[in-house]
């Protein structure tokens, strides 16, 4: 093997690996344009497609908590294209309306809004609220509880 052969390799498999996986899907997501809170914490790992921008988000289990006064719940494994500023054909988030889970089928970012769609409706929400991952069970408000630490 030649010389340049290798350097050739050693090159692209180098640049190979550092576009490669090392983000985590809260930073893909700010890639992306769009808050990392839109995840809660605790992901244990994700599949992208860079190509089509499908991906799938695991955690450990579902995740419930709750964004102003809805309820919303994460199933363990969700899945969607992600796109600049935008998912869609998001599955395995739901949010309680009234009585009812509604599946929220697309996130995007409107300005300083994130609007989270459940088809015929959305509702917006500023992006100051996803700054911070909420946290199964209390959500957004565990930080102000435990911000004096
Ligand atoms: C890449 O990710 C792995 C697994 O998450 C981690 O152990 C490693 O420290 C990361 N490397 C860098 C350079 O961030
Ligand atoms: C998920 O579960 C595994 C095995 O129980 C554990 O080692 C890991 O820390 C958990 N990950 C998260 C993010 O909770």
């Amino acid at each position: 093997m030649s010389i340049f052969v290798l350097c050739f390799l050693l090159i692209f498999s180098t640049s190979l690996f550092v576009s490669g996986q090392n983000q985590s899907a809260y930073e893909v997501l700010q890639k992306n344009n769009l808050p990392g809170g839109i995840l809660p914490h605790g992901v244990v790992k994700y599949d992208l497609n860079k190509k089509t921008g499908f991906f799938k988000v695991y955690f450990n289990s579902t995740c419930s908590f709750p964004i102003d006064s809805y309820k919303v719940k994460y199933q363990s494994t969700i899945s969607g294209y992600l796109r600049t500023g935008r998912v869609r054909q998001l599955q395995g988030v739901s949010v309680k309306v009234l009585f009812f889970w509604v599946h929220i089928s697309e996130v995007y970012r409107d300005g300083d809004d994130i609007d989270l769609s459940v088809g015929v409706a959305s509702e917006e929400f500023s992006v100051r609220n996803f700054e911070n991952s909420p946290r199964c069970g209390c959500g957004f408000d565990c930080y102000r509880a435990v911000s004096s630490f």
